[in-house]
This record gives C-alpha cells, structure tokens and sequence, in this order.
C-alpha cells in the first residue's frame, strides 16, 4: 500500500507534491513525507500522521525547489512513526527513494549494508533500497538504479532522486502501480491518474520491468534489459470534478448517490439495441469455449468477494456451471485444483489488490483462462488476465466500496446472462424478462436513497449498540455479509453476518434483549423460512429492522422496523437491498462521530498481502 509522487519541472515541486499525495491519501494515510532538491542538496521533511501534519511541520518554511519525491504511507516494516516514514535516504543524504510494496530480501541486504558500514535509521525494509543504491553509485545514476534492481526481491513501484543529478527522476515498477504525467516543461510521477489530473491528461502507464529516466522536457523508457520502451500516450477521460467530494459531506456518500448512474453506466453499453439480450461480443466466446469450462473459480478479497458470493449464485442459476467462490489469500495457497478446464474470475475495484493478482497467477499458470472484472482501466489485474471487463462506476475514493459493489452485481449478471444465451441454458423470453428488469434498475437504485430519514432515525438511536446481527438466507445472506462488514469498517460496531438458517447452531446464544438484528428477507423461495428465524430472534427481544420488498405486507407484523425496496427479480434484489444496509452503516458511523472516508488501519488498495 502507499501512495507515491514525484515532480521535476519549471514550478515549485513541493507544491505539486503535497497535492498529489492528498489525492493519494486512500491508499494509506499513517505518516507523509516529502524530499527536495534544494540548494544542491536534497532536502527531506517527514511526518507521523495525515498529511495535514506535515503540512503544519512545514508551514512558513516549505522547501523550495524544482525537483522532488513524495510518499503517504501505509505502515507494513515498522510502525508509522517520523523514521519509518518515507523518502528514505542513503548515508551521505546523496539520495532519496519512495517505495510503494514490499522488498521480500531486505533483511539479508540490510545485514550485508551493515558489515559494509551503512548506518540504518529507520525499521523499513524501504531504506536498503537507499543504501544499496549508495553502495553500487559508480557515476552512473541509471547504470546504478538497474543495478538495484537486480538485486532487491518483493513488489515495488519506486522513484528514486539523486543529488548527482539534481535534474532527473528515476522510476520503475514490478506488481505496483505507477503512471507518468507528460507536461509541458515538466513531467509528473504518480501511484495514480487522481493525482495528477489537475495538472495534465496525458499520461504513460508502466508496466511491470519498465523503467522511466524522467527530466523536465523528456520521459525515456526502457525494459528490464535497457531496450527501449516505444508507449503510447494514455489520455485521461475523466473530469477533474470525479475525483473530487461535489458538495458531499464524504465521499462514502457521494458514492453511494452515485450507484444510479454508476449502474446504468455499466448496463447501457452492454445491452443489446432491442433492449432483449446482452451484448458482450467483446469477450468473442463461442458454445465451443463455454463448453470447454467445467469449472469456474471466482476469486476477490473483501466486498469484492461478497460480489463474487452473489456472482457465483447467478452463474450456477442461470447458466449451470460448477462455481467456487474464494478469498484470494486462502485460494493462492491451497493448491486449488485447476487446469485448462477452468475459468478464474477475478472481481477487484482496485485491480491492484495483491492476494487477488497473486490468485490470478497462479490459476493462470495452472492452465485456467482468465476474466477480470475491475474499475480501474489498465491496472495490474486488468493487465494481468486475458480478458477484461470494466465496471465503469468512476473513480472509487472512500475506503469503504460502495458503487463498485453495485456495479461488480452488474456485471455478475450481464455476464451470467450472456454466458445463459451462448449455451441456451434459458429462453429467449426469460432473457428478455431479465434484461428489461435490469434496464429499470438505475431508476429503482435512485427510489431506494429518496428518503433517508427513517435511516437516520435508527442510526441514531442503535448508533450506540455494541454488537449488531445481520441475518438472511440465499442471495440475502450474501447481501447480509456486504451490510456486516459496511457497519464494521466505517463505524467500528461489533457486525456479525449469519445464514438464518445457522442461527440455532451456536450464534442465538448471543442473541438478548434489545439487540438488533437486521432481517433481509426478498427471496421468495425461502421466505417463510427467514420468518421463521426472525420469530427465533424475536421471542429473544432483539429489536428487528427487516428488509424486504414493496408489496410484501407480512414482515411488518413481525419486526420493528421496515425499509421497503422497489420491486424486482428477486435475482436483482440485491442491487437494491444492499443500498439502505450501506446507508445505515454510514449514518451509524456519523453519529459516532468516525471518520468515514478514513476508518482506521484500512486503506483503499491493497497492494500488500
Ligand atoms: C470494503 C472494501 C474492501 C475491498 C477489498 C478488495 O469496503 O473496500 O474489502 O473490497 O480490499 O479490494 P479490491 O476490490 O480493490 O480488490
């Protein structure tokens, strides 16, 4: 994790530098720091904390200069403190280095720098790469950074700055992210598009070996052998305003009012023209392909998991394939059973997320073929896997996901569909049914966050509680799993997701008077059943919020509360019951007054394992 920035240029570095990394500040927010070239040497200004800290430490005396480095971090070797935070330099201060990633070798380098009298301060595994640039400087900056690279072991994006060479930045990566920004007598490197967009579109994106000797007016690229690298220029199409708050109070809200227009963004492109059937010709699989797949392995960490739970559920319903659903960190290393058979499909907002991308490998390398479903055009796993489709929900900037969640439902769909038309495992007419269900899905999204109020309402008086329960059964519990963990990132409540069904073997027990429970219960093959396990939890006294479907006049006589959801194929409830549960997680956590868009020791991306 960590967010990293580098400026050479006619303007102020320091000015760019502290600008870029507060875009950045989603991927890691404990410590911040920045290094200077000023005067002939490199000055370096470091801080525990947000970056507002250091903007205080250095308030009245920034350093003035037109080249420099930057990096907000996401502590993994070494607590956030002013040491541990990056740049980090060598021992003559010579040079400086930013680091996104983990060095896996540092320890054997550090001891080896050590016995060549090297003098560490800090506890990261960062600073070797300092030390070591020091140790291999023959006169050549880029001769020396290769060098480097040749012998430190792990991921990293990097940029490195000499005082040697007061005019040129160095950056290269391997399974972290790093883009270029191309100005106009100066050039700009950044961890992500956010950071630089206010300055420029154009952009190069690094792959994986590439390094960047970059200079004011030239950006010159090369592989890991020093060939050089011909890219093109990757023109940024957002707006600068979409990276931005637009008058919410956080950007967790923001995104949430976002989802209708974040789904039909995702549908419209993908519907055919008679509004019948999905057109996702893109993929060009043919009945002989989906033949071929026995198997397939869905693979994602967090809420993209809980998506992936829901996608699983789609594909074997509608299209009768075998599906395992898998958190990344556990799939990698149980020695999944995979082959050409298979198909991966990776779900990942970020498409940086590190277990994910490791997952991906290693079902590649056992012969399966690979479909990421991601946000973020370009990224490692989008760039990683064979195909790709994108979620276009837009950028994603609170921590915890929301309209990335929607829209990975989205594509769930629209893919199970379009795999059910190949293989004709439905009928047209049930294609056309569903496809028009989801065509008034952006509207239906919209109805659910009209009214607020009653949300409010119960995050205020159960904001306080100490433990809540989530309960449903099928698609609810999925969605039920996605409310839990909503609640528990932004407001710091004890949230527990359980099948109702499971509720007797253990869980009941916690279940006293005045608990609450939050009931889903849309499906209706398994409705009475959900009733039945809310009268368990009632005759307990808990206090229950049920959700269910407009029309359904039953569930009141039994909870203590409603939120109604338009009415839907109950397949794609979950786009819609999922919206409150996001909503009272963050009313929940306004009323404890946390800090939504930044719960603590999280971060957006996870680019460490
Ligand atoms: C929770 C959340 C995380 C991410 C997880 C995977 O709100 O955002 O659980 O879903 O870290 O991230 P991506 O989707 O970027 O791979």
């Amino acid at each position: 994790m960590c967010g990293i920035v580098g400026y050479v240029g006619d303007n102020e570095a320091t000015q760019f530098l502290l600008d870029g990394l507060a875009k950045l500040e989603y991927r890691g927010y404990d410590s911040a720091g920045i290094a200077v070239g000023e005067n002939g040497t490199i000055r370096v200004e470091k801080s525990v904390g947000r970056l507002s800290a250091l903007r205080d430490k250095i308030a009245g005396n920034e350093p003035h200069g037109h080249i420099g480095i930057g990096h907000t971090r996401w502590a993994t070797h070494g607590r956030p403190s002013d040491l541990n935070a990056h740049p980090h330099t060598d021992c003559s201060g010579d040079f400086a280095v930013v680091h996104n990633g983990i060095i896996e070798n540092y320890l054997s380098l550090k001891e080896e720098l050590i016995e060549k009298g090297h003098q560490f301060r800090s506890e990261t595994d960062t600073e070797v790469v300092a030390h070591l640039l020091e140790e291999v400087y023959e006169g050549d900056f880029e001769a020396a950074v290769r060098e480097v690279l040749r012998r430190i072991e792990g991921s990293y994006s990097l940029v490195f700055m000499s005082r040697r060479d007061p005019d040129t930045l160095i950056c290269t990566k391997q399974d972290n992210p790093l883009v270029i920004g191309l100005g106009d007598g100066e050039n700009f490197i950044a961890s992500d598009i956010p950071a630089i967009i206010n300055r420029t579109r154009r952009t190069y994106i690094l792959n994986d070996g590439e390094l960047a000797v970059v200079k004011k007016d030239s950006v010159w690229i090369t592989n890991r052998s020093g060939e050089p690298v011909t890219k093109k220029v990757f023109e940024v199409k957002w707006n600068a305003e979409a990276a931005e708050k637009g008058g919410y109070e956080h950007f967790m809200l923001k995104e949430i009012y976002e989802q209708p227009k974040a789904v039909r963004a995702t549908i419209s492109p993908r519907m055919a023209k008679d509004g019948r059937s999905v057109a996702m010709d893109d993929l060009g699989w043919s009945k002989e392909f989906l033949s071929s797949i026995h198997k397939i392995d869905i693979v994602a960490c967090g809420t993209a998991y809980h998506a992936g739970l829901v996608a699983k559920y789609y594909i074997e319903k509608l299209v009768r394939i075998p599906v395992e659903c898998d958190i990344a960190s556990e799939y990698r290393y149980r020695d999944p059973i995979v082959d050409e058979h298979t198909m991966i499909i990776v779900f990942s907002q970020s498409g940086e997320t590190s277990d994910t991308l490791a997952a991906l490998k290693e079902a590649k390398r056992r012969g399966a073929k690979s479909l990421a479903i991601t946000n973020v055009v370009g990224s490692s796993i989008a760039r990683e896997s064979d195909q790709v489709i994108y979620t276009w929900a837009g950028p994603e900037i609170a921590v915890a996901s929301t309209k990335a969640y929607t829209t990975q439902l989205i594509l769930a769909f629209m893919l199970s569909l379009y795999m059910a038309q190949i293989l004709e495992t439905q009928t047209e007419a049930r294609i056309a049914e569903l496809c028009s269900a989801l065509q008034r899905l952006p509207g239906q999204v919209g109805e659910t966050i009209e009214d607020v109020e009653p949300i409010k309402t119960f995050a205020k008086k159960y904001g306080f509680n100490e433990d809540v329960f989530y309960i449903g059964r099928s698609l609810d519990y999925d969605v039920s799993l996605e409310g839990a963990l909503k609640l528990k990132e932004v407001s710091y409540i004890h949230a527990e997701a359980y099948a109702a069904g499971e509720l007797k073997h253990g869980t009941l027990a916690l279940i006293v008077e005045g608990v609450p429970v939050i009931a889903i219960a849309t499906q209706k093959s398994v409705y009475e059943k959900t009733l039945s396990n809310i009268k368990e939890v009632k005759a307990r006294d808990a206090v229950v919020i049920g959700i269910a479907a407009e029309g359904d006049n039953e569930l009141e006589k039994y909870v203590d509360h409603v939120i109604k959801v338009p009415v839907t194929d109950e397949l794609l409830i979950p786009v819609l019951a999922v919206v409150p549960l996001q909503l009272i997680a963050y009313y929940a956590a306004i009323t404890r007054g946390c800090d939504v868009d930044k719960p603590r020791n999280l971060a957006k991306s996870v680019t460490v394992e």
